[in-house]
């Protein structure tokens, strides 16, 4: 078995299709597809197509699906849950946010590393909205505390405090100002190479950004 945060190479869907209770498959083919390391993956099509049905299956919650998903060749439902939640991060299209410090929800239970996490937010463009709270990085925030670009950026920065191997961005630009969008590219360009990068968008300034391309 993996460590955590071991590099995973590949993120490899064979023959892939799920259908929720009670409805058909939601792919008319079944979905075959390899991600790679290294690469700006980016995942596309109209609403509704199954984007983010199909990115959340390596999370491990459903395993009724036909196929086999494989990470660097060892078949997904093989492994243990809990090793999976450390393997992927998924930043949600609906943010999870509680009512918690600022801190504490780009943590989320990980022991804070505050250098870590203000480097982080820095390079989203997200500290200096963190900043103008009355206590920075220890205000108690919610839903309703925050903007949605400000949410958005909650999420990513969630997802990029773990570190995972693997890191799934759902829709991350649709509420971000092009200063952030700037930003966001810029890092996912420099950490490519050591996490396996995918991004569900309909956003072209991600579009004209991916190596890879895959249209559902
Ligand atoms: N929990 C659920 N139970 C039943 N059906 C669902 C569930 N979640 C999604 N669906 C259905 O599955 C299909 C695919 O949904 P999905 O959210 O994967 O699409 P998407 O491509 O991510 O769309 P969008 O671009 O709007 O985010 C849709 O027809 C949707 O109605
Ligand atoms: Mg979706």
């Amino acid at each position: 078995m993996k460590k955590m945060n071991n590099v995973i190479s590949s993120l490899c869907f064979k023959s892939v299709n799920f259908a929720y209770e009670e409805s058909k498959n939601i792919f008319a083919e079944s979905i075959s597809v390899e991600f790679q390391i290294g690469s700006i993956n980016v995942v596309t099509g109209e609403n509704g197509c199954g984007k983010s049905t199909l990115l959340n299956l390596p999370l491990g919650i459903w395993d009724n699906y036909s196929g086999s998903i494989y990470m660097d060749k060892e078949e997904v439902r093989a492994f243990d849950k809990e090793h999976l939640r450390n393997l992927v991060s998924y930043a949600f299209q609906m943010p999870a946010i509680v009512k918690d410090t600022i801190l504490n929800n780009i943590a989320w239970g990980k022991t804070i590393e505050i250098e870590r996490i203000a480097r982080l937010v820095e390079a989203i463009n997200f500290r200096d909205d963190i900043e103008s709270k009355p206590q920075s990085f220890h205000t108690i925030i919610d839903r309703e505390a925050l903007s949605q670009g400000q949410l958005q950026k909650m999420e990513i920065a969630r997802v990029l405090y773990t570190d995972s191997p693997i890191m799934i961005f759902d829709e991350p630009t649709s509420n971000l100002d092009v200063k952030s969008v700037h930003a966001l590219i810029r890092l996912l360009k420099e950490i490519k190479h050591q996490h396996l990068i995918i991004i569900i968008s309909h956003d072209d300034r991600i579009v004209q950004e991916a190596d890879y391309k895959l249209r559902l």
